[in-house]
């Protein structure tokens, strides 16, 4: 079966936003702590939810806070600073090989969706220039956050596909397993090892195109 879809992820693979997520949990921490955190617990964070990744963060620095109105409001402080931070991302920030990929896409009339577990990519898109691109943007306030399939699935969903039409492009471990957990292909991107993924790629700047259009026709012919 061809691919009919590709979902991306966007923190990661359409822009790089971890600094500034880091940056913020970094701010709150101190401010509210006084607690520098550890620049290694930043991987723990990559593709996972604000409120979880607060109560990651929480549990490595050993702080324990029963409340989950405190946590939310920590979460949305959080949030406050980040958004700060990339007000002035523009159409630079897109990664290199994004909108190549993009346009080939098209051109061969696959969809394209995003699929991040961030509530702000259909700004940071909109901040990309990158918007109208897109066939589709999964909310994913109401979803389980990645490794959980459902943000993957509600793109299938939209556009009455099976999975194994589908194929998910992630940087984050949670990520992969989320596209896994769909039963759909996945490559992964970036400097984490990703073994789940059944394509890695440093980055998609080094696209090899001609093995792309072989997956893309027949994904799972070894
Ligand atoms: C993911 C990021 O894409 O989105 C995580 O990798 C982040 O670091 C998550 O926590 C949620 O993002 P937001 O913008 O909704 O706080
Ligand atoms: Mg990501």
């Amino acid at each position: 079966m061809r691919i009919a879809l590709v979902i991306f992820d966007m923190d990661g693979v359409i822009t790089e936003t971890t600094h500034e997520h880091y940056q913020a949990w970094t701010l709150l921490f101190k401010k509210h702590f006084n607690i520098n955190l550890n620049p290694d617990f930043e991987t723990y964070t990559r593709g996972v939810s604000r409120l979880e990744s607060l109560e990651i963060l929480l549990s490595k620095s050993g702080i324990h806070i029963a409340s989950l109105d405190v946590k939310k409001a920590l979460a949305n402080e959080k949030n406050l600073m980040y958004q700060q931070l990339i007000q002035a991302f523009d159409s630079s920030k897109v990664l290199p090989g994004v909108k190549d990929l993009i346009h080939y896409l098209k051109e061969r009339n696959i969809k394209i969706a995003l699929g991040s577990a961030s509530k702000n990519g259909s700004f940071l898109l909109e901040r990309l220039g990158l918007k109208d691109a897109f066939d589709y943007h999964v909310d994913p306030s109401h979803l389980r956050s990645k490794p959980k399939p459902d943000i993957f699935l509600d793109a299938m969903h939209h556009f009455r596909l099976s999975p194994k039409a589908c194929l998910g492009i992630e940087d984050a471990e949670a990520g992969i397993q989320a596209i896994k957990a769909a039963g759909m292909y996945a490559i992964g991107v970036g400097k984490e090892p990703l073994i789940q993924a059944d394509w890695k790629l440093n980055d998609l700047a080094s696209l090899d195109y001609q093995k792309l259009e072989e997956i893309l026709m027949n994904p799972y012919e070894k």
